[in-house]
């Protein structure tokens, strides 16, 4: 048992203060849980004569929660970089065989090793910015042997660092030069996906529903597996045109539709009706300099909860900060600075199924950020400043 005291505690529970804030407040930490949180005045008299950590009047916030990267790759795309400043656009570079198929390419070429490097080097920078829990996809691979890799180097992570990961399998982020989306879903992402499954790499499955990728019902037929076996799923949806994602992600329940720049009131709807969270990729739209934003006003007009996410990858959102999107979040899409740290703690959480973590509460893992500011807000205040003074992963001090 350990109190933390002589701190602020924004616990991102719902329905009482702003960001949940307790002033003057104490945690008690019971192993890898919280025990209790409160006034520092009310500590129960139980808990007086624990080890006290004193905090300094310092704030506390639930661990951040990445809930949307795709942080194992190889290659670089900085030539591309340099193509769209030259007037090329993310499609008509994706059509010419670069874009995702370049990183592929990389991909299927690195070492687990090397794709463990680099993926614990990309961990590391979040981890710096109080970030305890990371989703991250497969999706550059698109044959078994390359996505099954990504995911063991995925599922490799928390092994090293402290760093709770999921895993989430996205064979259908592109389909592979020289084959038909039919086929390669029915011979290669389909029969990845079953074995990825049986070997417990899965936990959830993605897809990416765009013209450049797969339709609605090439979607569907990939779902339709995921249910088959139990996992839940959400979808890269309406970020560069509306092709129906929207109900692909109410048909099944998707936990969350990310990016949906281009998603419609209808496809809110659908959304509300699903359950599912609107996840919200500023880093994307800021580096393909997109100009339609999401529809923040519709997501909380039909109460929607809208979480964020670096979408850290090679080629559209080469983002390593999770606090700078909260940042973009805010200036970019007009969230407020509360939607946004609610984005990146407890929606986040919602988006990737989680019931154990992205607040500040009895019986919650003791996933804890102290930051030197006095105001939670100042987390989406400053750009490439990070205030963070400490993590606590499973109870754990860094
Ligand atoms: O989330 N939208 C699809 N997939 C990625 C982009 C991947 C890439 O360009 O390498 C995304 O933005
Ligand atoms: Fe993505």
């Amino acid at each position: 048992m350990r109190v933390l005291e002589n701190l602020d505690v924004a616990t991102m529970v719902e329905g009482g203060a702003p960001y949940g804030l307790i002033p003057d407040g104490a945690i008690v930490l019971d192993g890898t849980q919280v025990a209790w949180v409160g006034p520092q005045a009310e500590l129960p008299s139980d808990w007086q004569g624990c080890e006290r950590v004193d905090l300094g009047g310092r704030l506390v916030t639930p661990a951040l929660i990445d809930c949307h990267t795709h942080l194992v790759f190889a290659g670089s795309r900085v030539r591309e970089f340099e193509m769209r400043l030259n007037g090329a656009s993310y499609e008509e570079i994706a059509r010419a065989g670069g874009g995702i198929l370049s990183t592929v390419i990389g991909t299927r070429e690195a070492s687990e090793a090397e794709l463990l490097r680099d993926a614990l080097s990309r961990a590391d920078a979040l981890i710096a910015e109080g970030v305890s829990t990371v989703e991250v996809k497969s999706g550059y691979g698109l044959d078994v042997e390359t996505e099954l890799k990504m995911l063991r180097v995925a599922r490799q992570i928390p092994q090293h660092r402290d760093l709770s990961v999921t895993c989430t399998f996205l064979g259908a982020h592109a389909v592979p030069k020289g084959m038909n989306a039919e086929v390669y879903l029915e011979d290669v992402c389909l029969p990845a996906l079953r074995q990825a499954h049986a070997e417990g790499l899965v936990d959830a499955v993605d897809g990416f529903c765009e013209g450049i990728a797969f339709d609605a019902d090439q979607m569907r037929k990939v779902f339709a597996v995921a249910r088959e076996l139990g996992l839940p799923v959400k979808l890269h949806s309406d970020q560069l045109s509306n092709i129906g994602g929207a109900q692909v992600v109410e048909d099944f329940a998707a936990l969350s539709a990310d990016h949906v720049e281009y998603i419609d009131e209808a496809g809110v709807e659908c959304l509300k009706r699903a359950g599912a969270v609107a996840t919200l990729l500023p880093g994307a739209f800021y580096f393909l300099k997109e100009q339609q934003r999401p529809p923040v006003d519709l997501f909380r007009k039909h109460g929607v909860p809208m979480a964020l996410a670096t979408d850290w990858n090679p080629g559209s959102s080469p983002l390593g900060s999770l606090l700078l999107t909260m940042n973009m979040g805010c200036t970019l899409f007009g969230m407020t600075p509360a939607e946004a740290l609610a984005g990146t703690t407890r929606i986040a959480a919602q988006a990737l199924g989680f019931t154990d973590r992205g607040v500040v509460a009895e019986g919650m893992r003791a996933d804890l950020a102290v930051w030197d500011a006095e105001h939670p807000a100042e987390l989406s205040f400053h750009i490439g400043f990070n205030r963070l003074h400490s993590r606590i992963h499973g109870g754990r001090i860094d």
